[in-house]
């Protein structure tokens, strides 16, 4: 195959190779093209706290970091310093290395639920080796997966339940049924419907809608009744809305869980942990038929180990978690008052909670609007912020925040106009697009 004569600009020219090279001209959906306004950076080339910088040299304030995962902050020198230390003495050893019990013990010592850990490379291999354990552990085959929570796995026994589900058998979708958050009788019917055939509940604990009074108690009661195991995924909720994890802040014990990004602040390190019971069967050291768990080549290198050792370390030694709520806290203060004073009340809405915030656009009709949610975001990064969310880092101060505020405020007069006398004009460039469709 020839490839096409690059445009001028180096940057452009990066973004057409990107795209006649890698499919999606990136590696992560939720990174690509389609996902920003057309006048986004094309390329991040490097970050340091919550600032950025393009291939021009260009600076922005970013929100979401790294898919949520770098919690701390780009290029941050404590879990850098841990990094490099352990890069001189090698990373990938015949036989396993000391950091994996190291750390190990630390997530043990710091999720109650985590009687054993299993480390891993990506959310979702922890999540498909919780799914394998719980099938075989119950000996079922059918998994109950919350509709209201949009990700879990990059395998097929999810991807079939997306829109996007091309390549995946029917007979693996046959498999998984869903249920609604917070509708504990929909549950109810599910459990009952498919009584003896479910081999394990998955949810977030929570995402941008809390969780009813009792809803996970009465949730997890009706799971164990039904002899099926409950799976949090607390890759988001993990380390953000409690040290602990959302297991608990709201008191309920999984079977097992899941975590990932912001356990080595944006290091390849995520972990499966849960009851001993179930875990062990991973192991040698019982009689029962034994179960394939999360092994592979890459699977507990010595430097992403030593990333989530620093990472959590300094979770437990500054408070992190308490700054996320903070700076979430003035950010979304500010931010309804210029809503306020814009007049965009139902049009654009802060959801979750401080430490996680997401925002919803919605046009004059108030249907929520990819085109108002591109104008939003192009205006932002004209501003200087990189914004498909408001979910902070420990790395924003507070005058980054009041920064992200004022971008805002400008942002928020050019949709107030577009609500009044339509986009045209204003939008430069196509829509953004959500992941999950069909066709292109
Ligand atoms: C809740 C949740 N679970 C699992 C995953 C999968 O994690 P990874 O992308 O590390 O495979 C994600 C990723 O966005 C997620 O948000």
């Amino acid at each position: 195959m020839k490839l096409e004569p690059l445009p001028t600009d180096p940057t452009q020219a990066l973004r057409v190779r990107a795209h006649e090279l890698i499919p999606g001209g990136c590696h992560t959906y939720a990174k690509g093209d389609d996902q920003f306004p057309e006048r986004s950076p094309p390329f991040i080339v490097r970050g340091a706290g919550c600032h950025v910088w393009d291939m021009h040299g260009s600076e922005f304030i970013e929100y979401g970091m790294g898919l949520r995962a770098v919690t701390l902050g780009h290029a941050f020198e404590p879990v850098l310093s841990a990094v490099r230390a352990q890069l001189s003495l090698g990373i990938n050893f015949t036989r396993p290395a000391p950091i994996e019990v190291e750390c190990a013990e630390l997530l043990h010592s710091l999720i109650a639920s985590a009687e054993m850990v299993k480390f891993c490379k990506d959310g979702s291999h922890a999540v498909d080796g919780a799914i394998r354990l719980a099938r075989a552990y119950t000996g079922r085959d059918m998994l109950a997966v919350c509709g209201d929570h949009p990700f879990f796995s990059t395998s097929d026994w999810f991807i079939g339940t997306t829109e996007m589900n091309a390549g995946v058998p029917e007979s693996t979708r046959r498999q998984i049924v869903k249920f609604r958050y917070n509708d504990i009788a929909g549950l109810d019917a599910l459990l009952q419907q498919f009584s003896g055939q479910i081999a394990a509940v998955i949810m977030e604990p929570a995402r941008t809608e809390e969780p009813t009074p009792e809803y996970l108690q009465q949730l997890k009661a009706r799971i164990g009744a039904s002899g099926a195991l409950l799976i949090f995924d607390e890759m988001i909720t993990g380390f953000r809305w409690h040290l602990k994890g959302a297991q608990h802040e709201y008191g309920v014990t999984p079977d097992l869980s899941t975590f990932g990004k912001a356990m080595a602040n944006g290091f390849s390190a995520s972990a499966l942990a849960g009851r001993k019971e179930i875990m062990r069967l991973g192991g040698t050291d019982h009689t029962r038929e034994r179960v394939f768990l999360l092994s592979t080549t890459h699977g507990a290198q010595t430097h992403e180990l030593a990333a989530a050792c620093a990472t959590m370390r300094y979770y437990e030694s500054h408070p992190v978690v308490e700054t996320l709520y903070a700076r979430g806290a003035r950010l979304r203060r500010g931010i309804d008052q210029a809503i306020d004073a814009a007049g965009l009340g139902g049009h654009f809405e802060l959801l979750g909670r401080d430490c996680n915030l997401v925002f919803a656009t919605r046009d004059a009709e108030h249907q929520p609007s990819q085109l108002f949610r591109t104008l939003f975001m192009q205006e932002m990064i004209k501003r200087g912020v990189i914004a498909p969310s408001f979910v902070v880092s420990y790395s924003h101060s507070e005058s980054d925040i009041d920064r992200t505020i004022d971008a805002a405020a400008n942002a928020f007069r050019v949709y107030r106009g577009a609500l009044t006398n339509g986009l045209d004009g204003l939008l430069e460039g196509r829509s953004v697009k959500p992941v999950f469709r069909r066709f292109s």
